[in-house]
């Protein structure tokens, strides 16, 4: 089954907490959570008290999160600390990423590796077997409210293939304009997590714009 991970960037800060209860209880799976260095993305959003926060507040909560950071082997303690459930970061990063995802793995978190739209799946190949989750972006990552990249598309089918073929299953997760349109694309090209932040917080309806997306 399809799950969804709401991106909190587009929820309304001034009231975090509330936001993120609704999203899980009109059907979100978790909660991803956008981490921006200004360095790695041209971006700065939130890091770890904000994900302290929501932790002590939802401490059930699934924490999904994606550093778009420069070095994330520096932070992984901190986020896992603070209560990350699984931590994604970039292959285009400075760290090295062998030792950044034993460094997740160790910390007890879930590990995942992202690749922007310009970076072949061929990238995550090496690390797939030890990997939890693996995030195709569909935009540029730094921004919300972007239109989708249909390339990640065959980049889906592409890890989809590979992890039927070594008889695997990660979560293949997708993140960056997706939609009640994209979305069902994505599932079709072998997606099984869906990150969407202005198709869920932008709504005003937010279960119903979850059951669509989850295709229920
Ligand atoms: C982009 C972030 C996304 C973004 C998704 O850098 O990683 O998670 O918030 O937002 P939408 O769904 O609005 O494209
Ligand atoms: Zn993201």
């Amino acid at each position: 089954m399809t799950q969804l991970s709401p991106s909190i960037l587009a929820a309304d800060f001034t009231r975090l907490g509330e936001q993120c209860r609704d999203a899980l209880q009109a059907g979100a799976d978790m909660l991803h959570f956008d981490v921006m260095d200004g360095h790695f993305v041209p971006n700065l959003s939130f890091g770890i008290p904000v994900l302290q926060s929501l932790h002590k507040a939802i401490p059930d909560a699934f924490y999904d999160v994606h550093l778009m950071i420069t070095d994330p082997l520096a932070y992984v303690e901190a986020f896992v600390k603070a209560g990350a459930s699984c931590i994604t970061f970039h292959v285009e990063s400075d760290s090295p990423v062998q030792q950044t995802i034993d460094a997740i793995h160790a910390a007890g978190c879930k590990a995942g590796l992202s690749i922007k739209p310009g970076t072949p799946v061929e990238a995550v190949l090496p690390y797939l077997e030890q990997l939890e989750l693996v995030l195709v972006m569909s935009v540029e990552p730094g921004f919300g409210g972007q239109k989708f990249m249909p390339v990640a598309l065959e980049k889906l089918q592409a890890l989809k293939a590979e992890c039927e073929a070594r008889g695997i299953s990660p979560w293949l997760e997708v993140d960056g304009g997706v939609d009640a349109v994209t979305g069902p694309q994505c599932v079709q090209a072998g997606a099984n997590l869906l990150v969407a932040g202005s198709a869920v917080f932008g709504k005003s309806d937010m279960k119903a714009a979850i059951a669509e997306l989850k295709q229920l």
